[in-house]
């Protein structure tokens, strides 16, 4: 993923879950990156490594993803990584997550889809330790990500356990 940000070189990024901070620092230095979570915790150490990257303009926020306070059309980026297979709502986010994207932008979504055949096998061993754990393991592409009218335009090839799997999503003209 880093490489494709970097290319493209969005103005305004945010990442949707951003936990403790591991990728703000992949970004570009020149992005006004905002970074959302629902938990204090975890936005308290993501604040911590924010602050070791001087040359990085970042703002962290408590936030749910599934009822965001931005207005529409507020970034040229959206990153979605391993968060849509945890938050209640999937579908919520998903629809905040293009409300907020603007004209023309990208969202990028990483996550553990379930499909292959060495995931379904290892699925059904992991499914209740995976629940416990608030954690979907039977999330499907098909249902998730190809029942929206957006063009997918990059989907990296899964390894074989299918995951994970970064997909790019543009809107539909
Ligand atoms: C599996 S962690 C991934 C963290 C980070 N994206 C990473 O890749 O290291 C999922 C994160 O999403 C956050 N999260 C889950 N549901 C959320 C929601 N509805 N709104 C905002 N953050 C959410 C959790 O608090 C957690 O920090």
């Amino acid at each position: 993923m880093p490489e494709m940000v970097r290319q493209l070189a969005p103005a305004s990024l945010l990442e949707v879950g951003v936990g403790t901070g591991l990728a703000l620092g992949d970004f570009p230095y020149n992005a006004c990156i905002v970074g959302i979570d629902l938990s204090a915790d975890m936005l308290a150490r993501a604040s911590e490594r924010a602050a070791l990257l001087a040359d990085h303009r970042s703002t962290l926020e408590q936030m749910n993803a599934e009822r965001m306070r931005f207005p529409d059309a507020s970034f040229d980026w959206v990153t979605v990584p391993y968060v849509l297979s945890v938050t209640p709502r999937p579908a919520e986010l998903l629809r905040e997550t293009r409300r907020v994207r603007k004209r023309g932008g990208t969202i990028m979504v990483l996550d553990h889809f379930y499909g292959s055949p060495a995931w379904w096998l290892l699925e059904r061993a992991v499914r209740s330790a995976a629940a416990h754990a608030g954690f979907r393991s039977d999330f499907r592409y098909e249902e998730q990500i190809l029942a929206y009218d957006w063009q997918v335009e990059w989907l990296e090839p899964g390894n074989l356990c299918g995951l994970p799997r970064p997909v790019v999503l543009r809107n539909r003209p």
